[in-house]
């Protein structure tokens, strides 16, 4: 277990890609279901062979205490501490080549629309920029109703999936605005674990990495059963 810098202390990388255990990164945005973090990731890490990182946005920061996170929580300002020179290791690189799997939970909208058009401002959206498509990308978007029913959702999370990526598709649920609204992880309704399908038709296999393996349905349902 890692545990968290002050802010003026500079985040040693604890990215070791040598590991046998199959690498979770847990990419979280500005959306108040990031509150569940501390959560997601105690329960990924009760998962046999599985470790986890976390990259954050600063915006998501505003709905989880870090501290409470078990696991190296990394942020923008690490992407910059880390260069100053041109030996030193480039963050967003280094996690893209320690993660076997990427599963962004929650999606805000903002972020969707960046990886939707490629754009790459902050250190998540930089790791999913460089994010090798051969490896699963999982992604749980959240937002509020009006912001779902907008057209450009549909056309930006079907271009998540043309790029392969898997969508755990929205619930409904009570907002804490107080509205009734799409939040994230649907499975246990649509997901069977013996076919290993959301009614949607999205596969969900094990997946495998440099010969570690990581049952994807167990992962799936580990996330979502945080959440209802
Ligand atoms: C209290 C609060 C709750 C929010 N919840 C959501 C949400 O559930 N989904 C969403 O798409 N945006 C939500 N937003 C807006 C995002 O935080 C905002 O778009 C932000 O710029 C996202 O930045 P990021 O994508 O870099 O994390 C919320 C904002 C506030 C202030």
């Amino acid at each position: 277990m890692q545990q968290q810098d002050s802010d003026s202390d500079h985040k040693q990388l604890e990215l070791q890609t040598n590991s046998t255990k199959f690498h979770v990164l847990v990419g979280l945005t500005g959306s108040v279901a990031a509150l569940k973090a501390p959560l997601l990731v105690t329960q990924l890490l009760e998962i046999p062979g599985v470790d986890v990182r976390v990259v954050t946005t600063d915006h998501a920061t505003h709905f989880y205490d870090i501290s409470e996170v078990p696991v190296c929580v990394y942020r923008d300002k690490d992407e910059w501490e880390i260069w100053t020179k041109r030996s030193d290791p480039v963050l967003h690189i280094e996690l893209r080549r320690w993660a076997d799997l990427l599963v962004i939970a929650p999606l805000d909208a903002n972020t969707l629309g960046k990886i939707a058009s490629g754009i790459c401002d902050n250190l998540l959206t930089c790791v999913v920029r460089a994010w090798d498509t051969s490896r699963p990308l999982l992604f749980c978007p959240a937002m509020n109703t009006a912001m779902w029913n907008h057209p450009v959702t549909a056309q930006q999370v079907a271009t998540l999936k043309g790029f392969g990526y898997v969508e755990i598709p929205c619930i409904a649920k009570k907002l804490v605005c107080g509205e009734e609204g799409t939040k994230y992880h649907v499975i246990l309704g649509q997901f069977n674990p013996q076919t290993r399908k959301t009614t949607r038709g999205n596969s969900v296999k094990v997946a495998q990495f440099h010969g570690k393996t990581v049952d994807l349905a167990t992962l799936i349902i580990s996330i979502f059963g945080i959440v209802v």
